[in-house]
């Protein structure tokens, strides 16, 4: 029937009308007249709105309705717009930072949090999200590891698929739910240098088996869109790669980055033979993005000005712009937009689906669950609810920067801050700011460049950490609430240094040196190095931007309503010299004795410092504790078509109840090529009450063994893999078995 309806419609329309449905422009609400225009004159396909300054208000559905209606009914064919919006962790609820969420391990929450932005965007009007952004993050200094699910490709995988469930539902044409987008296409998130829109070399196996995956997940899952990168992989920019696109992204509507197809002139690229038409290079590279398979151009503007003249010219086919065209009302076809333009314009739902108690009490249960415990010295946590707690930082009375980066629909006014949550607690409390985020005044600028606002204390520093010292004196413990600004990580946020910024260390010192004892709460979307802290801070929660709720989650933790169970997606390093980082590197030739040899010549170690990760993938405390027992596997010998069972048993033998994340990863000690050290290929979040036990299995089968040969093919080798099992990826006992082929 779609298919029907599809070539029906397209048989009546204009070429001017087709370039049009590849047209994806902002606007705001009240829409200007010029867009309007444009939109009757049947030249635009779908309206974007989040990313400043093209953000359009969409706190209520009313507006966008208008806009619809001029579609609708105002067109030669009335054909109904997309309305694309970043709802990236939440939309008016806000959960928290992507990075953050991942830390949860549970697949529950992220499809909550999911379902519960799609909900609210569509009650809103919203029927496209550009998201869940899956590229994989192995370099802190990149600001946008925050909008990710951390380094590693099989749980980045498990979450674009939990993200892409949540979203589009069970079906696209339900109005409760948003198509996702799944972006950036590809290895965005492996600029050189950690700095965002650089360009990534890497070789093909690595791009196949770790930047790949979580794409081919998300698309395996139903993802509907996908939207390209800004950097080039292996000198293509995405927006030109008609090889990953048509091997990868069949099936899925394909839309450029805003602004993606202009932004190659930058890039130096011609057309496939090199050639530019020098008076116009948009009409260059908007061919050949359309010949590469992307379909739709946000904010370029050359779809829709330049593929007549192409088309002319035999430089794109018919076929090429119709399959565009196609794919773009396909979309809108599933999405139900023709069926009933209007379903999620339902004014009613305002009240029934925006910001209810339920969507804040699952922002609040993520929100706890995903902070990471690093460091909990003589059981300082959970605290006790006598005495005073003073609530210290340029972080603990915050409403906005709690929110994150891309929380567009968050009101600050409605997020609870750590102090509120505190205070919630019934405990007594003083409150000082004791530093700004930073001192640095170029950053700042920098950071007020988009219209943010990171507002400076006048006061000089030693005035504020005094101030902030004689708190912390006349207290009992001290919670100091430090880290980022939300606009020190996300987009166009990379950073060199990656600690606590120095002013905000300053203060930390100076609180610890009061001797209280003192917990350091971190708000940040990105690994943060800590080597001072972990030393001299007896308690570490790292609570990232935790979204609405985050004030509330924040304080059950400190006190003991909650326990905490997080673990890190990335590998935190100690110094920034030591980025990218990641748990499945490679052994070498001369592997000494890798936990940690600083031996010259024998190993790949640094001469000034430990090459290890401060705090490995997947590592976290919780307030209790946990034994393993030995692993146990139902064979040792295995067959191509055998499935291997593996247990192991694990007690809470601590005081308190708490959930431990299992991890399984496998090794291939033996290959054809040098493989990864390690993969995480299972884990399971099990609660355990004091006390009890619990077997946890895994089931691998040779898919399991997997990885890409030189010549990209999909392929496992016999011999031996090493199973380890353990709390986190540097803490694993392991057992062995042998893989044959025949
Ligand atoms: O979705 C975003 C993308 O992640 C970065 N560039 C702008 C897009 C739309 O706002």
């Amino acid at each position: 029937r779609m298919a029907a309806f599809v070539d029906g419609l397209m048989s009546r329309m204009t070429l001017g009308e087709k370039l049009g449905q590849l047209n994806l422009v902002t606007t705001n609400i009240p829409i200007e007249q010029e867009r309007a225009d444009e939109i009757r004159a049947g030249r635009v396909g779908g309206m974007l709105g989040g990313l400043f300054p093209c953000s359009f208000g969409v706190n209520g559905p009313a507006g966008l309705r208008a806009v619809q209606e001029i579609a609708v009914t105002e067109t030669r064919l009335g054909i109904p717009l997309l309305f694309g919006y970043d709802v990236i962790h939440g939309h008016q609820t806000v959960f928290p930072i992507p990075l953050g969420l991942s830390c949860s391990w549970d697949m529950r929450h992220v499809e909550t949090a999911a379902r519960t932005a799609a909900r609210e965007a569509s009650a809103s009007g919203v029927n496209w999200v550009f998201s869940p952004m899956v590229d994989i993050g192995r370099d802190p200094r990149w600001g946008r590891i925050a909008e990710g699910s951390g380094e590693d490709p099989y749980l980045g995988s498990r979450i674009a698929e939990a993200m892409v469930h949540g979203l589009q539902g069970d079906a696209l044409s339900d109005p409760q739910s948003v198509m996702a987008c799944v972006k950036h296409f590809v290895a965005y998130g492996a600029p050189e240098g950690g700095r965002d829109y650089n360009n990534a070399d890497m070789s093909p196996q690595r791009l196949y088996d770790v930047y790949l995956p979580p794409f081919q997940a998300a698309v395996a899952a139903g993802a509907a869109s996908a939207m390209m990168s800004f950097s080039a992989v292996n000198a293509m920019p995405s927006h030109a790669d008609a090889d990953l696109l048509g091997k990868f992204l069949d099936g899925v509507l394909k839309v450029s980055d805003f602004d993606g197809i202009p932004e190659m002139i930058a890039h130096g690229l011609g057309d496939e033979t090199g050639a530019i038409d020098e008076a116009d290079p948009l009409q260059t590279l908007s061919e050949r993005a359309l010949r590469a398979g992307v379909q739709m151009d946000m904010m370029g503007k050359g779809y829709i000005s330049r593929l007549e003249g192409a088309l002319a010219a035999g430089r794109v086919t018919m076929e090429q712009v119709d399959d565009a065209c196609r794919a773009v009302l396909e979309t809108k076809y599933k999405l139900g937009l023709f069926a009933d333009p209007f379903a999620r314009f339902d004014e009613t739902r305002v009240a029934r689906d925006l910001k209810t108690p339920e969507n804040r009490a699952a922002a609040r249960a993520a929100a706890a669950d995903c902070c990471v415990l690093l460091k909990n010295a003589g059981e300082l946590l959970p605290l006790a609810r006598t005495g005073t707690v003073a609530v210290i930082g340029p972080l603990a009375d915050d409403h906005k920067n709690i929110l994150g980066p891309w929380a567009f629909q968050g009101d600050p006014a409605e997020a609870v801050s750590v102090l509120d949550g505190i205070r919630a607690q019934g405990v007594a409390v003083t409150h000082a700011k004791g530093a700004n985020f930073t001192e640095d005044r170029r950053m700042v600028e920098l950071l007020n460049f988009a219209g943010t606002k990171v507002e400076l204390d006048p006061r000089p520093p030693e005035a504020m950490v005094a101030e902030a010292v004689a708190a912390a004196a006349a207290a009992d413990v001290v919670v100091a609430v430090l880290g980022e600004a939300a606009e020190m990580s996300g987009e166009a946020a990379s950073r060199m240094d990656i600690g606590i910024p120095e002013n905000q260390r300053d203060l930390l010192k100076a609180l610890v040196a009061t001797g209280k004892p003192v917990v350091l709460v971190t708000m940040n979307g990105r690994p943060l190095t800590l080597p001072w802290e972990a030393e001299h801070v007896p308690a570490i929660l790292v609570s990232w931007f935790g979204g609405s709720e985050a004030g509330n989650a924040i304080a059950d933790l400190l006190f003991g309503e909650r326990a905490p169970c997080g673990r890190l997606t990335t590998s935190w390093p100690r110094h920034v010299g030591q980025v990218p980082l990641s748990y499945d590197r490679a052994t070498t030739g001369r592997p000494g004795n890798p936990a940690e040899d600083p031996g010259k010549y024998t190993t790949r170690c640094y001469l000034d410092g430990s090459s290890q990760p401060l705090f490995p993938f997947g590592f976290g405390l919780g307030t209790t504790s946990f034994a393993y027992g030995p692993v146990g596997v139902d064979k040792t010998e295995l067959g191509p078509d055998d499935r291997l069972t593996v247990s192991v048993n694990v007690t809470n033998t601590g005081r308190r109840a708490g959930a431990e994340v299992v991890q399984l990863y496998l090794t291939d000690p033996v290959a054809s090529q040098v493989r990864p050290g390690k993969q995480l290929r299972g884990f399971e979040k099990v609660w355990l009450e004091p006390g009890q036990s619990r077997t946890v299995s895994f089931a691998l089968t040779t898919r399991d063994l997997e990885f890409h040969d030189a010549q990209l093919r999909r392929v496992w080798e016999a011999g031996k893999f090493v199973i380890g099992v353990g709390p986190n990826s540097a803490e694993l006992d392991s057992v062995t078995v042998r893989w044959n082929k025949g």
